[in-house]
């Protein structure tokens, strides 16, 4: 009798216990290695390193140790893993885009939707791991620095969670691109600072974060949002982002019995890219593409965010890497219809994965991410942020050009509903122009 006795508050059969219980068996994401991972300090062949004001090697230092630390802690692992899928939503569906596929007729495609993650991207996930780090280090505070606001909205979203003091700085210029990720970072407790010098984009955000770290980085962690800045930063955010990476494999090989062809992602800093890659880099039958910021072209000087056409190599904040910048050495302007690509620097370890030949890198100008985000949506029912759509637009480009037994996997790293007010102004949407209109009495 007692073992056929029921209750309706069992949960399901494998022990979840409606937003508690499962089985978070380690699955070995920090125990991950790859010939493409550098040496121990951080250096990715020519790139990477640490190259930080002398004030802030120690909390380097001790950011490196912790880490380290709890990479071999079998117990960090299971509470990052379930943070991640009690909170933040993992896994995030790897869904087959059977409208797309047909109507391109070719390779078949299918959408990591990253997007569904809590705050609406990829970011929330390497946030929850510097969160516990910030935690066993005994920091009270949160500092970031943000351009699509996404990596905000994410730190903010750390900081209620775990109860950290949270300050988020953010160009004024993306400010007024990303308006809804403001107000919400401000509802989740954050203070959010306008930074009004530079180009008011996210390279001035990341001084002006770093600079506030520099005063206050006895109790404060600088929670930095992509596969960027000074060792150990590019690889502590890889390791957690590669979980994107290790649910894709398991996910289309029990779909598809085998693995992709193509992996796409766009690429901003790094942080999607890296972590849709990372478990796939010695499986040199997976092909890696990123997509950088073509913005109006890449003959246009300031147009476009294109690393890799007009980059040279250079050391900027804190990190020796391929930057968009002038000839005295100074960071280049930059644009992109996505806040969150319009950035002059690429994480190391990716600008290493360029020299090697492992990942290829194209671009996809603001008006093929348009008509790609349209595309999507209409064809597959999925709002994805016009970041995510520079990925769509390679994709729609490739899958014609392959047989119908080849697979392609792309990165929806993010949802679009950030993006409301600039494609509503790039679409010339009147109805939505009037009804703001309506609402400047506000
Ligand atoms: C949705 C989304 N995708 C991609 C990026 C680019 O960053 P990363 O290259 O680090 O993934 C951002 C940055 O804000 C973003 O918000």
């Amino acid at each position: 009798m007692i073992f056929n006795f029921k209750t309706l508050y069992d949960g399901d059969t494998c022990g979840h216990f409606g937003q508690y219980g499962g089985r978070f068996a380690p699955k070995g994401i920090f125990s991950f290695q790859t010939s493409y991972d550098g040496d121990r300090n951080g250096h990715f062949g020519q790139y990477g390193g640490r190259f930080a004001p002398e004030m802030l090697i120690p909390a380097l230092e001790e950011l490196e140790n912790v880490y380290i630390r709890a990479k071999k802690d079998r117990e960090f692992e299971r509470e990052f893993m379930s943070y991640l899928t009690g909170f933040a939503g993992r896994p995030t569906p790897l869904t087959f885009a059977a409208n797309l596929t047909r109507r391109l007729g070719g390779a078949k495609i299918y959408l990591k939707n990253e997007g569904l993650n809590l705050s609406g991207a990829h970011k929330i996930t390497h946030c929850i791991g510097q969160a516990m780090l910030a935690k066993r280090m005994g920091k009270k505070r949160l500092i970031a620095e943000t351009g699509a606001g996404q990596h905000g909205k994410a730190v903010a979203t750390v900081a209620a969670k775990f109860g950290f003091e949270c300050t988020v700085y953010m160009g004024e210029r993306d400010i007024e691109r990303q308006r809804p990720n403001v107000f919400w970072m401000q509802r989740l407790g954050a203070k959010v600072k306008p930074v009004s010098f530079g180009t008011k984009t996210l390279k001035d955000a990341t001084n002006a974060a770093l600079k506030d770290w520099i005063t206050n980085v006895h109790d404060s962690h600088y929670l930095l949002g992509s596969t960027v800045g000074p060792h150990p930063f590019p690889s502590i955010n890889r390791d957690f982002q590669s979980v994107v990476g290790m649910e894709v494999e398991e996910q289309v090989k029990k779909i598809e019995g085998k693995l992709p062809n193509y992996l796409i992602a766009c690429v901003g800093g790094g942080s999607n890219s890296m972590g849709l890659f990372y478990r796939f880099l010695d499986k040199k039958s997976v092909r890696l593409v990123g997509v950088e910021a073509g913005g109006r072209g890449v003959s246009k000087k300031g147009g476009h965010a294109v690393r890799f056409s007009g980059g040279k190599k250079g050391v900027v904040e804190g990190y020796k890497s391929v930057f968009l910048q002038d000839r005295y050495g100074n960071l280049s302007p930059t644009h992109s219809v996505s806040a969150g690509l319009d950035y002059p620097g690429i994480g190391p370890q990716l600008a290493h994965l360029k020299n090697e030949g492992r990942v290829q890198f194209t671009y996809a100008t603001d008006r093929e991410v348009l008509a790609a985000f349209s595309l999507l949506a209409k064809t597959e029912g999925i709002i994805c942020a016009l970041e995510s759509a520079h990925a769509v637009a390679f994709a729609l480009k490739l899958a014609p050009t392959l047989s119908k037994n080849k697979i392609i996997v792309v990165n929806l790293s993010g949802a679009g509903d950030k993006d409301i007010f600039i494609i509503a102004e790039a679409l010339k949407d009147k109805e939505w122009i009037e009804f703001l209109k309506g609402k400047s009495h506000l």
